[in-house]
């Protein structure tokens, strides 16, 4: 069964086309991982305030591994803080800047806080995925 992983990333007023341009910068490194089905970036309209980082895997444990990967460390957090995802580098008051080293050229994040919400896929749709053969 599928799950779908979202980090909610509150991001301060005006940070939002520099955390945008952040993950343009990232997005390869998700692409080739294993039991890697989806990513999208959501920025925030209405009242929500987060941008959403979804994210569709084909099992947990390929989620996990994902985590665990140097491909996430690298674009996350260096190579020892990406440890205790979400929020474990959130909240990241100053002082963590290089944390990035990789990604951001040790510029601090543009993020101020996150939260992992985790789901398992029940039914999904699109164009096209209905029964009807005609
Ligand atoms: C659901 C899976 C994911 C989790 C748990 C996660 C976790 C996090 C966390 C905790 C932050 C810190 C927010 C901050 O900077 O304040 C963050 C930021 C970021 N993540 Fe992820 N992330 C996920 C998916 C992704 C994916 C798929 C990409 C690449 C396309 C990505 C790239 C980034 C980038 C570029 C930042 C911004 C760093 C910055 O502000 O300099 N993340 N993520």
């Amino acid at each position: 069964m599928s799950v779908v992983k979202i980090n909610a990333i509150e991001v301060p007023e005006g940070a939002g086309p520099m955390l945008e341009q952040r993950f343009a910068q990232r997005l390869g490194e998700v692409e080739n991982m294993a039991g890697f089905e989806g990513f999208e970036l959501l920025r925030p309209t209405g009242g929500e305030k987060r941008y959403f980082v979804y994210t569709r895997w084909a099992t947990e444990e390929d989620f996990r591994a994902w985590v665990e990967s140097s491909a996430f460390k690298r674009g996350h957090a260096g190579d020892s803080g990406a440890e205790g995802h979400p929020g474990g580098p959130g909240g990241h008051p100053g002082g963590d800047a290089g944390r990035h080293p990789g990604g951001s050229g040790g510029r601090p994040p543009v993020g101020t806080g996150a939260d992992l919400l985790e789901f398992e896929v029940v039914m999904s749709a699109g164009p096209g995925d209905g029964t009807d053969q005609d």
